[in-house]
């Protein structure tokens, strides 16, 4: 018999890799992989840092058997959240702006997780800036003291780069026996590129490691933000993160949201593979990265494919 699954948590992590074929036909030559965090059961890569957050506020006593969580998040981190406290039998409090699609609203309902929304500062519907997260953390901050709740605070947490540091850097160095020239990811904690640049540069110094961010909110860039208003869901807060290591970041390409449309239309329709914008905004940059000649020929530039797109109303 094959083997059973015996608890939901058991299917966060080990997500396949697959190679974008058709998305792109720049003039030069190189490979991009693309790791399917779409597939784990909260619907994104933040499953990952829930499940280590959980794992490790257990061990170091911050969290008890049946106590309350309560987190800020702009959707993923919140299905994550909801589907590891769910397995672990501790109550779910997720704050979030009104500006995140109302898809994610339905997601948390579903999931048993108690939503409490926060209106929008200066963002619109779909545009959620840094001004509208922060009325979410002052709400997330405010429950954890009046509710005795553990407070995971994704931003300020380390077990969020260690997610990725033992488990998505490990799986691609193991997936393709080191055999891997350039890693991209977008910025939101900024725990996804810091845990997986560090682990694949300590296998070899070389692996040349790009974040990604909106063109106009370029913050690790630039060190200003001309327009905090961006179709990336999920990243571009237009503030250094807390987690930020630059030492593990050889560049930082930008983006824009038409670039973005159109490549994270190409995924759905080319490759079958219906993910949300920052998706697209990875596999845009990773063509970015091959066309401008800073790799070696025939490089293979690997990339995550952070959520599904059934989470957007707009897609
Ligand atoms: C859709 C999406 N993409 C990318 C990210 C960025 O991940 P990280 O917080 O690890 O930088 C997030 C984070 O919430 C997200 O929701």
């Amino acid at each position: 018999m094959k083997k059973v699954l015996t608890n939901i948590t058991d299917f966060i992590g080990s997500t396949p890799m697959i190679e974008l074929r058709h998305v792109w036909n720049g003039k030069a030559k190189g490979r991009i992989l693309a790791k399917m965090e779409f597939v784990q059961p909260g619907g994104s890569i933040k499953d990952r840092a829930a499940l280590q957050i959980i794992k490790d506020a257990y061990k170091n006593g911050k969290l008890t058997n049946g106590q309350p969580v309560v987190e800020m998040t702009s959707g993923n981190m919140g299905a994550g959240l909801a589907v590891v406290c769910g397995a672990m039998g501790n109550p779910f409090i997720a704050t979030m702006s009104e500006g995140n699609s109302p898809e994610r609203r339905r997601i948390f309902n579903a999931l048993g997780a108690e939503l409490v929304l926060v209106p929008q500062v200066d963002g619109t519907p779909g545009k959620v800036t840094g001004n509208d997260i922060a009325g979410a953390v002052e709400k997330a901050k405010e429950i954890a003291r009046e509710r005795n709740a553990f407070y995971v605070d994704q931003f300020n947490n380390p077990s969020c780069v260690t997610a990725h540091y033992t488990s998505t850097g490990p799986e691609i160095w193991n997936t393709l026996e080191g055999k891997i020239d350039a890693f991209l990811a977008s910025i939101g904690t900024g725990a996804t590129f810091i845990g997986t640049s560090r682990y694949l540069k300590e296998q070899n110094k070389n692996i040349y490691c790009a974040a990604v961010e909106p063109e106009k909110a370029a913050i690790l860039k630039k060190g200003y933000v001309e327009n905090p208003k961006h179709i990336i869901q999920g990243t571009g807060y237009c503030l250094v993160p807390p987690l930020w290591d630059p030492k593990v970041a050889d560049e930082i390409i930008t983006v824009t949201d038409e670039e973005v449309k159109q490549q994270t239309r190409l995924l759905a329709e080319k490759e079958g593979l219906y993910v949300g914008y920052s998706s697209g905004a990875n596999v845009c940059a990773a063509v970015k990265l091959i066309e401008s000649g800073v790799l070696k020929e025939n490089p293979i530039v690997v990339t995550v494919l952070c959520d599904t797109a059934y989470k957007y109303s707009e897609l």
